[in-house]
């Protein structure tokens, strides 16, 4: 950001002082920095959001679901759409993602099972799902939307990861980067702190169509954001938005070039699985973010995370995340032609080291936990502390997700089973960010609520 020097900071950290508008009640100089943003993402309504894409999902099912109403959720969400069911009281069914074997991920989400899920639970007042995901994969969202709103109800989409969609023509045709805003959703949330050069914690929620209560995810907004939003934030967002509208199209011709590029080493990574185009049409999957870097350490003598380490410890390197079989590196428009060679060199370097060998994979699946209570109805119940190995058949009190990326294995009200044990473990074994216990212990129910 350099090239693109900001004023002093605390000169704008103002308030909502005269002229200068209030972002819950805009109708000055937000509102049009708020209509700018719409325009550019061709949405008939934009918010722009301080308390992260955290609030917006929030509002959004708050806004969508009528307390003790039914959602239809992809099971791969992240856990502030737990939390939203959490706090709005909301009855859940999971649709799960296909799962890509090959480089054992979360693929997209099938129209047919949303389908299905839909017939089979006729009093769902809204459907969410994520895409992209965190690793960049899209589902068919105009096809979603069209089962969703035959229903009458809305489809929100978590797009917290595609800030940067539907700007490039380049990348919606060769990689199907469209915003869902583009693809018929109703509500769609964006960090633009994520992809975008924009301040940590500033976020966009756009609103489309004649399904959504607008007036009521406005309200929820009121409560789930800051009441004294930040203007350093909000002046953040909307000078990221100028450079979309002014230099969006250089600055993504310069991506291209830097990405095109980095993808030849595919062809010099002998042991290092670099994930291309070949997922696109199988597993769901209809398009993905060619700016997210997923490499697969399958087969050979390292994994995920001792490939994070190195590249961090070694070549100073931060990525992403890692996973037990692979790694995940994200770059942005921002990203210089510099950092591209210094990953492309470590790469073929580390690769260079390494040896092919045939590891015994379990086969990759999405556990599927059977639930016994809904996660907001455990709130109240007694609750006690337990060595996580021995909770076979206990129900959870609390959530157990990786961080990043914060997609729950198992949340509140849900009965753990031996599958989970098993996973958690060797999670843990991999030295992967287990939340949700602490030394080795898990918060459950106490066996008199639950009447085990
Ligand atoms: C898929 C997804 N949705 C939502 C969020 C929440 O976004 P924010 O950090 O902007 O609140 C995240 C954060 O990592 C995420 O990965």
């Amino acid at each position: 950001m350099k090239e693109y020097p900001f004023c002093d900071s605390y000169k704008i950290d103002i308030t909502e002082i005269d002229g200068f508008d209030n972002l819950h009640e805009a109708h000055g100089i937000i509102e049009k920095a708020q209509e700018r943003a719409a325009f550019l993402y061709g949405s008939s309504e934009t918010h722009f959001l301080v308390n992260g894409s955290t609030c917006g999902i929030l509002s959004a099912v708050s806004g969508s679901v009528k307390k003790n109403g039914k959602i239809l959720m992809a099971a791969n969400s992240h856990k502030s759409a737990f939390h939203a069911l959490l706090l709005n009281c909301c009855k859940c069914e999971f649709i799960y993602p296909e799962i890509n074997e090959e480089y054992e991920i979360a693929g997209g989400i099938h129209p047919s099972d949303v389908k299905k899920l839909l017939q089979k639970n006729p009093d769902t007042q809204a459907v969410f799902l994520t895409s992209p995901t965190y690793d960049g994969m899209i589902s068919p969202v105009r096809e979603i939307a069209e089962i969703v709103h035959s229903k009458g109800i809305v489809l929100i989409v978590d797009e917290a990861h595609g800030a940067h969609f539907g700007f490039y023509e380049p990348f919606i045709k060769a990689y199907g980067m469209r915003s869902s805003v583009q693809e018929g959703a109703d509500i769609v949330i964006q960090s633009v702190h994520k992809t975008l050069p924009s301040y940590t914690q500033t976020a966009l929620i756009h609103i489309n169509g004649n399904l959504a209560d607008r007036e009521r995810i406005r309200r929820y907004l009121k409560i789930y954001q800051t009441s004294s939003p930040s203007y350093v934030l909000l002046g953040g967002i909307d000078r990221c938005m100028g450079i979309l509208e002014t230099e969006g199209q250089d600055l993504f011709i310069r991506w291209e070039k830097n990405i095109r590029e980095f993808y030849k080493i595919r062809e010099d990574l002998k042991h290092i699985k670099f994930l291309g185009d070949e997922v696109i049409g199988s597993s769901g999957i209809v398009g993905r973010d060619v700016g997210k870097f997923l490499f697969s350490m399958k087969n050979t003598t390292t994994n995920g995370v001792c490939m994070y380490d190195i590249l961090r410890e070694k070549y100073h390197i931060q990525l992403e995340m890692a996973a037990g079989n692979y790694c995940l590196a994200m770059s942005t428009f921002m990203d210089t032609e510099e950092g591209f060679r210094r990953l492309k060199e470590a790469l073929i370097e580390i690769d260079s080291d390494l040896k092919g060998i045939e590891t015994f994979h379990e086969k990759f699946k999405f556990l599927k936990m059977s639930k016994v209570y809904e996660i907001y109805e455990v709130q109240d119940f007694k609750t006690e502390t337990a060595l996580f190995r021995e909770c076979k058949g206990r129900i959870a009190a609390d959530f157990i997700y990786v961080y990043p990326p914060g997609i729950p294995m198992i949340v509140p009200g849900e009965e753990v089973d031996g599958d989970l044990i098993q996973s958690v473990e060797y999670m843990r074994e991999q030295g992967l960010n287990v939340i949700g216990i602490e030394e080795g212990k898990f918060r459950i129910l106490e066996r008199q609520d639950n009447g085990i």
